[in-house]
C-alpha cells in the first residue's frame, strides 16, 4: 500500500471498487477524471446489461451537483429525463394536485449505462460478472477499497465490528413494479380497503413507463391475503406473479387498462441502514452500503451519487488517505443523517397512514406533502400558492366562526370543513377550549424560572408571565407549581399550598391582566421522584440533591444511580396528594387563572405511576394500565370537582419513555382516552424525562407524531410541543391536522414577542395577533440595512416565470393515462396542465 504526503490526491493510486451500482460507478468516473494516473478497478457480480429495477427520480437540487461535477454525464442524463413539477395525491376518489416541485426521472438501467460508458471513456477497468475478491485481499493489495456493494453489503458484514451497522427492518411490505401507464406527475395513491390502507408511489421515468411501488402495513398485507403467495418458493430473480396480478386488479381504477410489469418483484420490507463508522483503515463504505433512506423521499440514488462526488473530491483535496476518509465522512454524515431523519418521518407516516384517512382530500394531500417535515407550509406556498390557499380556506377556525378542538372520527373520509378564512395563517386561527376562546393556536408552555423563595412566585415569574402576555400567544402557562412543599422539583420552585402563595399568584395574575387579556394557565405538579433536585443549569439538567427532603414515588427507584431513593407512596399518602391537587386547583381558580395544566408527564409523581418502567407496585395502583391510571384519574376527578366546568383542564403527558419496556403507543392512546373521559379538555403531548437512561431522537418537531397519534386515535384536541420553533413549522403542524395547538417554549425565551414577530414576518395583522396598544407603532418589522437602496431595472424584458404546473406529457409516447386520459371519476381539484417540452 502506498502512502505519505505529496501533491493533492497523490497518495491513493490504486483503488478497488466493489459494486458497479450508481454510487460505485460515479465515484470511479470522478476519481479517475480528477487523477487520470490512478488505476481504478470495479468488480460487479452481475452482467453489464442485467436490468434490475425501474426508474430513479431526482430533485432539481441534486441535478445541480451532477451538472457541475461532470457535465458529460449530466448532458447524457438530461437527454433521457422525464421532467415534471406536479404531485398528484389520489385519495378517497379525488385528486389534489400541488405544483412547483421540479422532478427529473430516468430508467435506472439507462443511468447505469451512461455511467458505465463514462467509466469506459475515462479508462476505469470495470469487470462484469465478476464477484469481488474478499475484502481482506483487496485491502492489502490496493491503496483504497470502496465498498459500494449495496444495501446487503457483504463488506459491511465482514467488517461489522469496525463499521458497527444498525439495520432497522421496517413494518410495511412493498413490491417494486413498473407499469406501461405513463403517469403525468409524481402520483401518490392512498386507498382504504376492508383489509386496511394501501398506498402507491408512482412516477413516470420514460415515454413508456412509470415506476409503481405498492406498499401496505404488515397487518393490512396479511389481512389482504398476500402472505400466502409471498411465502411460495421461488428462484433468484423470479417475481411473485399472483401478487402482481392481485395488485393490478386492486388498483385497476388507476391503471386505466394498463399492466403492472414485474422484474424480480417480490414483497419485501425496507431496511434503514446506518453505520457508526463509514471507514476502517483503507476500506470505505459508499451509497446504500453506508446508509439507506426510504424510497418515499426518492433519494437513495441521489445519496449514492453525492457520496461518490464527495469521496472523489476528498481524495483530491487531502494528501493523505486517512485525512481524505475523515473529511468524506465528516462532510457526508450530516447530510445523510438529515435525509434519514426526513425519510424516517416519511416512512413512519406511511406506516400509519390509516390514521389520516378520515381527513378531507385537501388536508390529507397537505398532510402527505409535509410528512417528512422538510417540505413546509411556507415551501408549499412558495411552490403553489393556490394549492395552499385551497387547503387553508377549508381549515377550521374562521375569523367569524371558530375551530373547536374536535376532529373527525377516523372511520371514513370526512369532507373538508368549510367556512375558513383564506389569508389567515393557520397559527392565527382561533380555537375554543371549553368555554374559553383562544385568539390563536400558539401556546407558551410551562417554563419554570426556578426563582421562587418559600414557594412564592418571584418578581421574575411576574415579569416572565407579563412578557409572554405581551408577546401575543393565544395561551400562556406559568412554570410548574407544586401542590405541596414535598412536591417541589427544586427548592426554588413556586407552589400553591398556602394562603400567602395564593395571594402572590393573584397579584401576578392581576399584573398580567393589566397587560392584556391573554388566557393564563397554571401548571400544577407533584414532582414525585424528581422532587428535591438541584436547580438546572443552562443545559436544563438538574440532579437529585444528596441532602434534599424525603420524596414520594410509585416505587422506591432513585432517579439515577447513587441518588437517594424516593419512598413508595402509601395509599393514605396518595389520598393526601389527591387532596393537595384539589386544594391547589381551588386556589388557582380563586387566583384568577383561566386554564389548569396538570403535569402528568416527565417522570413527576403521576407520570411515575403511569409508566411501567417506574411503577413496580403490586397493589391497585400498579400492574395493568387500568391500575397505573388510577392515581391520574383520581387527581383529575378531584380537580374537576373544584375547577369550574367551563374552564379547560389541559393535561401534559409523556407519550413515550424512549427506553425499552416503556409506555407503548397503544398505552399512550388509552391513557389519553381515559383522561379525556375524566374531564381533560386537551392533551399536551410531550415525551420522555421518565427515566434517566432515555435515548431521545431529538430533532425538529420530533414529538409531533405523538400529538398526531393521539388526536387521530381519540378525537381529543392536542397540543404539539418540542423543537417547533419556526412559524412555518407551526403552520404545517396545524394545517396538516397533526395538532390543534402548538406550544413554543425556548423560542419564547429567546424572543418573548415570538408570536407577534411571526405575525409581522407573515404580513398578518388581524385579530389573531394583537399588539399591545402602546407598542403598535412598532408592529411592523423594522426595515433592514440597505432598505433605502432602490435597484435600477436591469432587464429589457421580464423573465418568464416558471409555470407552477408541469406534467409529463411526452408527445410521441403512448397516450398518457390510456384511452380516456386517465381521469378518475369525480376528480375534484384537478388543475389545468401544461405539457413540458423535453
Ligand atoms: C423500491 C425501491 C425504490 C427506489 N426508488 C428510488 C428512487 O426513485 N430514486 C432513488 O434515487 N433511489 C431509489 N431507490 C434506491 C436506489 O435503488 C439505491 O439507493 C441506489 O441504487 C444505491 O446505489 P448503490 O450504488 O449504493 O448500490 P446498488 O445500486 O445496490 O449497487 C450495488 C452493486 O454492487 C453489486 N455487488 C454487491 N456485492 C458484490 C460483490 N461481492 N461483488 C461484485 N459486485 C457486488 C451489486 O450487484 C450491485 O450492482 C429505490 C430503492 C428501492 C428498494
Ligand atoms: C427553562 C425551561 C423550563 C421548563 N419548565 C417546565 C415546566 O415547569 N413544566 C413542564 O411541563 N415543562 C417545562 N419545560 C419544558 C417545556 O414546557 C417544553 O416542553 C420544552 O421546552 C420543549 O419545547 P421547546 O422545544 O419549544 O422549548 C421547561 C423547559 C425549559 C427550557
Amino acid at each position: 500500500m502506498s502512502g505519505g504526503a505529496g501533491p493533492a490526491g497523490s497518495a491513493v493510486r490504486r483503488i478497488a471498487v466493489i459494486g458497479a451500482g450508481p454510487g460505485g460507478l460515479y465515484f470511479a468516473a470522478l476519481a479517475k477524471k480528477l487523477a487520470p494516473h490512478r488505476e481504478i478497478t470495479v468488480w460487479e457480480r452481475d452482467a453489464r446489461d442485467d436490468a434490475y429495477g425501474f426508474g430513479v427520480v431526482f430533485s432539481d437540487e441534486t441535478l445541480d451537483g451532477i451538472a457541475q461535477a461532470d457535465p458529460p454525464v449530466f448532458a447524457a442524463l438530461s437527454a433521457e429525463f422525464a421532467r415534471w413539477s406536479d404531485i398528484d395525491v389520489r385519495y378517497a376518489g379525488q385528486v389534489r394536485t400541488c405544483g412547483g416541485h421540479g422532478f427529473a426521472a430516468l430508467d435506472r438501467n439507462r443511468l447505469r449505462t451512461i455511467l458505465q460508458r463514462r467509466c469506459a471513456e475515462l479508462g476505469v477497468d470495470v469487470r462484469y460478472r465478476t464477484p469481488a475478491p474478499p475484502v481482506a485481499r483487496l485491502a492489502s493489495g490496493y491503496d483504497l477499497v470502496v465498498a459500494a456493494d449495496g444495501v446487503r453489503s457483504a463488506t459491511r458484514a465482514a467488517l461489522a465490528e469496525a463499521f458497527r451497522p444498525d439495520l432497522d427492518e421496517r413494518h410495511c411490505r412493498y413490491i417494486w413494479l413498473a407499469t406501461d401507464k405513463v403517469f403525468e406527475a409524481f402520483t401518490f395513491i392512498v386507498e382504504q380497503h376492508d383489509f386496511g390502507a394501501l398506498q402507491v408511489h408512482a412516477y413516470p421515468y420514460s415515454r413508456r413507463r412509470s415506476t409503481f411501488i405498492v406498499e401496505m402495513a404488515e397487518e393490512a398485507w396479511r389481512k389482504a391475503g398476500f402472505e400466502e403467495p409471498a411465502g411460495r418458493e421461488s428462484g433468484r430473480g423470479e417475481s411473485d406473479l399472483p401478487s402482481v396480478l392481485r395488485c393490478e386488479r386492486l388498483l385497476a381504477a388507476h391503471l386505466d387498462g394498463h399492466r403492472l410489469i414485474p422484474n424480480a418483484s417480490r414483497w419485501i420490507r425496507f431496511t434503514t441502514v446506518r453505520n457508526a463508522s463509514w471507514h476502517h483503515r483503507n476500506v470505505v463504505l459508499l451509497g446504500d452500503a453506508a446508509h439507506t433512506a426510504h424510497f418515499s423521499i426518492g433519494s437513495g440514488t441521489k445519496l449514492a451519487l453525492e457520496d461518490g462526488l464527495a469521496l472523489a473530491a476528498a481524495l483530491h483535496e487531502h494528501p493523505l488517505l486517512e485525512g481524505a476518509l475523515v473529511a468524506y465522512e465528516r462532510e457526508r454524515r450530516p447530510v445523510v443523517e438529515s435525509a434519514q431523519r426526513a425519510a424516517q418521518a416519511s416512512l413512519e407516516w406511511f406506516e400509519t397512514v390509516g390514521r389520516h384517512t378520515g381527513q378531507g382530500a385537501g388536508q390529507f394531500a397537505f398532510n402527505l406533502l409535509t410528512r417528512s417535515r422538510r417540505v413546509t407550509y411556507g415551501n408549499l406556498r412558495a411552490r403553489d400558492a393556490a394549492f395552499v390557499d385551497a387547503v387553508d380556506a377549508a381549515f377550521g377556525g374562521a375569523a367569524d366562526g371558530e375551530g373547536v378542538g374536535r376532529v373527525a372520527a377516523p372511520d371514513g373520509a370526512a369532507p373538508d370543513p368549510g367556512g375558513g378564512t383564506a389569508g389567515v395563517p393557520p397559527m392565527f386561527r382561533p380555537l375554543r377550549l371549553g368555554l374559553l376562546r383562544l385568539r390563536n393556536r400558539i401556546v407558551v408552555p410551562p417554563l419554570a424560572t426556578f426563582t421562587a423563595v418559600d414557594g412564592l412566585p418571584s418578581g421574575f415569574d411576574r415579569a416572565q408571565l407579563g412578557a409572554q402576555v405581551l408577546g401575543g400567544a393565544g395561551l400562556v402557562f406559568t412554570g410548574m407549581t407544586a401542590v405541596s412543599a414535598q412536591g417541589r422539583a427544586t427548592e426554588r420552585c413556586p407552589g400553591l399550598w398556602t394562603d400567602a402563595q395564593e395571594a402572590a399568584w393573584r397579584s401576578v395574575v392581576r399584573a398580567a391582566r393589566e397587560l392584556g387579556d391573554t388566557p393564563l394557565g397554571i401548571q400544577l405538579t407533584h414532582a414525585g421522584r424528581r422532587a428535591a433536585g438541584s436547580v438546572p443549569g443552562p443545559d436544563g439538567i438538574g440532579h437529585p440533591l444528596a441532602d434534599g427532603w424525603p420524596t414520594l414515588a410509585a416505587s422506591p427507584l432513585p432517579w439515577e444511580p447513587g441518588a437517594p431513593p424516593p419512598r413508595a407512596a402509601g395509599v393514605a399518602e396518595l389520598a393526601g396528594v389527591v387532596a393537595d391537587f384539589a386544594a391547589a386547583a381551588a386556589r388557582a381558580d380563586r387566583a384568577g387563572f383561566d386554564v389548569l395544566g396538570l403535569q402528568f408527564g416527565h417522570g413527576h409523581l403521576v407520570s411515575g405511576f403511569l409508566s411501567p418502567l417506574t411503577n413496580h407496585r403490586t397493589d391497585r395502583y400498579g400492574g395493568p394500565l387500568e391500575h397505573r391510571l388510577r392515581l391520574a384519574l383520581e387527581v383529575l376527578a378531584a380537580v374537576r370537582a373544584v375547577w369550574p366546568a367551563g374552564k379547560p383542564v389541559v393535561v401534559r403527558i409523556s407519550a413515550a419513555d424512549w427506553a425499552p419496556g416503556g409506555t407503548t403507543e397503544a398505552e399512550a392512546v388509552a391513557i389519553c382516552r381515559a383522561l379525556a373521559g375524566a374531564g381533560a379538555d386537551a392533551l399536551d403531548v410531550s415525551t420522555g424525562e421518565v427515566v434517566a437512561h432515555q435515548k431521545v431522537p431529538y430533532g425538529r418537531g420530533y414529538q409531533v407524531p405523538f400529538a398526531d397519534l393521539i388526536r387521530h386515535a381519540t378525537g381529543i384536541p392536542t397540543v404539539a410541543v418540542g423543537a417547533i420553533s419556526g412559524h412555518d413549522d407551526a403552520n404545517s403542524v396545524l394545517l396538516a391536522g397533526r395538532a390543534d395547538l402548538v406550544a413554543v417554549g425556548r423560542a419564547h425565551l429567546y424572543d418573548p414577542l415570538w408570536t407577534l414577530h411571526a405575525a409581522a414576518e407573515q404580513g398578518y395583522a388581524g385579530p389573531g395577533a394583537r399588539w399591545p396598544q402602546p407598542w403598535q407603532p412598532g408592529s411592523r418589522r423594522p426595515p433592514g440595512p440597505g432598505a433605502d437602496r432602490v435597484a435600477p431595472r436591469l432587464r429589457l424584458l421580464p423573465e418568464a416565470a416558471a409555470p407552477v404546473h408541469r406534467r409529463w406529457l411526452p408527445a410521441d409516447g403512448p397516450a398518457a393515462g390510456g384511452p380516456d386520459d386517465g381521469g378518475l371519476d369525480g376528480q375534484a381539484g384537478r388543475k389545468p396542465t401544461e405539457p413540458v417540452s423535453n
